[in-house]
């Protein structure tokens, strides 16, 4: 085997998705404790005081003094490399953090044992399931009182509609809390509160049916638990790795992040679990990064520089195959030209530095002279494929956008424009007038003023926001329809994007069913694509 094939078969590329506050910050800190990438336990500070817009990785980095945007964290544990990608689920959720899902191979789910499925998380979800890709779940905070365990994936079965197998099973939660009996090994890992600041904290674990488990558990506690495993074997999905791999069945793990409590056995068997760098879609069939020898990758995020001086980007792709070399020439298809890569930089867990080379499954940030968009392909093949495009996210809210001063045209069309690029906002327009009107929407609110503050201090110009009531929008698929003679609702509004694509919002979701019901053969669609 090649060394190339050799470095692509050590990555694992994935995600870790939650609402706000499940605990994610807490897992990926204990994650990289693991990997040895950092060395210095205890809870990232400052989360309460820091404003929105600043994920936690920012927190992380700050912290730790290292430099502010980030995408992903790189670190070793074990014989694999790993790659976390960045989905900020805060406040400053917007469109960037479903994308940097489609640069995942896999996602790791956070749930908070005593809430269950939340909002954010069916979001995110959906995202995960439209791609088939394996989600783990994590259920979290086992050190605080939870909801019943059957209830909990019971709440992940209907909400998320994907089957579940818990790999262990927790013994009572809160105080009460003892631990996790591993069905496989039929062991208990005993929880003890002491771990907080370990990296390595020897576990101890004792077979359920050794005498010595009376001394950590009640009576009550261990026939609770006898009975539950019964009930389990009898009723609950049986581990299917296949199942697993195509995103229908999630593997459950149930721990403490925050107490480093069944954290490293996550790690351990979501790494066995999970896989290396698949092959992906492109319009010349798939790309195995086991056989395809040359290099290729896709954008999938786009990032101004915060230096106002210097308007520069940085365009994140993820590798799909072959190897990368700093400052190689590849060829970018959308761009139809040969381009220098140059100064690739990548986030390991403790700085951001310039790269000389990478591999399938990790992630760069490449220098942007502003010649790349979103789902753009660059690869060395002479065979010249695209990888299929990434879908625009249905935005949530909308708003007219007002100029204050309307001789500043050209730099708030060039900001606007600028800033959809990236991806943060999408802009349309009314669908019979011209450039005139511009609807901006967007996934999360904060975007707006995101968009606000951007367009005053990189741009000079100011903008009034008048929010429209609309909540949905649709892609309409068939785009021969004649649009003159779409019957909606009273509640519909026809706009347009930027390429002249039609679309319709509406303020009710039922009027989405009767737009579908009045207009035969129409197909409308939540995703568009870019
Ligand atoms: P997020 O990134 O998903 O938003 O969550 P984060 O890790 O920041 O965790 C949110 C809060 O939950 C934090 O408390 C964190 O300490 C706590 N937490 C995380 N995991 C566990 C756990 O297993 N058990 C318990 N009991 N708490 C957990 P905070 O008070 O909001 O912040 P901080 O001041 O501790 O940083």
């Amino acid at each position: 085997m090649s060394k190339i094939t050799d470095e692509i078969k050590k990555r694992r590329t994935f995600a870790i998705i939650s609402h706000p506050d499940a605990g994610k910050t807490t897992l990926t800190e204990k994650f990289l404790l693991y990997g040895g990438a950092i060395n210095q336990a205890g809870s990232v500070k400052g989360k309460a005081t820091a404003k929105h817009a600043v994920s936690d990785w920012m927190e992380i980095e700050k912290e730790r003094g290292i430099s502010v945007t980030s995408s992903v964290l790189q670190f070793n544990y074990g014989r694999y490399c790993i790659n976390i990608l960045d989905t900020p689920g805060h406040q400053d959720f917007s469109e960037d953090t479903y994308r940097t899902l489609m640069a995942a191979d896999s996602a790791v789910m956070v749930i908070d044992a005593s809430k269950g499925v939340e909002a954010q998380t069916r979001k995110l979800f959906k995202v995960c399931v439209m791609r088939h890709i394996p989600i783990f779940t994590f259920i979290n905070k086992m050190d605080r009182e939870a909801m019943d365990t059957f209830e909990l994936l019971d709440d992940i079965e209907k909400e998320l509609g994907i089957a579940t197998c818990p790999v262990n099973w927790p013994i009572g939660s809160g105080k009460a809390f003892r631990g996790v009996y591993d069905r496989n090994e039929e062991e208990i890992e005993l929880f003890f509160d002491t771990k907080k600041g370990t990296t390595t904290g020897e576990v101890k674990k004792i077979r359920v049916d050794h005498p010595d488990v009376d001394q950590y558990l009640d009576p009550e506690q261990k026939d609770q638990l006898l009975g539950e495993i019964e009930l389990l074997d009898g009723a609950s999905a049986t581990f299917d790795q296949e199942m697993v791999d195509r995103g229908e069945l999630s593997p459950v793990f149930f721990g403490s992040a925050l107490t480093n409590f069944g954290v490293e056995t996550f790690l351990q068997h979501f790494l066995k679990m999970t896989t290396s760098p698949l092959p992906r879609h492109s319009d010349k069939g798939d790309i195995d990064p086991m056989t395809e020898k040359d290099f290729s990758a896709f954008v999938f995020k786009i990032q101004a520089n915060m230096n106002k001086a210097h308007r520069d980007r940085i365009a994140f792709m993820r590798i799909c195959s072959g190897e990368f070399d700093a400052g190689m020439d590849a060829f970018h298809i959308q761009g139809g030209k040969k381009v220098r890569l140059s100064q690739p930089q990548q986030m390991m867990a403790s700085e951001r530095k310039m790269i000389e080379k990478a591999y399938g499954g990790d992630i760069i940030g490449i220098f942007d002279p502003g010649i790349f968009s979103i789902g753009d392909t660059i690869t060395t093949s002479q065979e010249r494929y695209a990888y299929e495009g990434i879908p625009t996210f249905a935005p949530e809210h909308f708003a007219r956008v007002r100029q204050v001063d309307t001789m500043k045209r050209k730099q708030f069309i060039k900001g606007i424009n600028q800033i959809a690029q990236e991806g943060a906002i999408q802009i349309f327009q009314e669908f019979n007038t011209g450039m005139e009107e511009i609807i901006v929407g967007v996934v999360g609110v904060l975007q707006f003023d995101v968009l606000k503050y951007r367009l005053k201090n990189e741009y000079g110009v100011e903008i009034i926001l008048e929010t429209l009531p609309y909540e949905y929008i649709r892609w309409i698929e068939n785009e021969e329809i004649d649009m003159d003679r779409l019957t909606g609702t009273s509640d519909m509004k026809k706009i347009k994007d930027l390429k002249g694509r039609p679309l319709l919002l509406f303020v009710h979701e039922w009027s989405i069913r009767m737009t579908l019901e009045r207009n035969e053969g129409l197909r409308l669609s939540e995703f568009g694509r870019s």
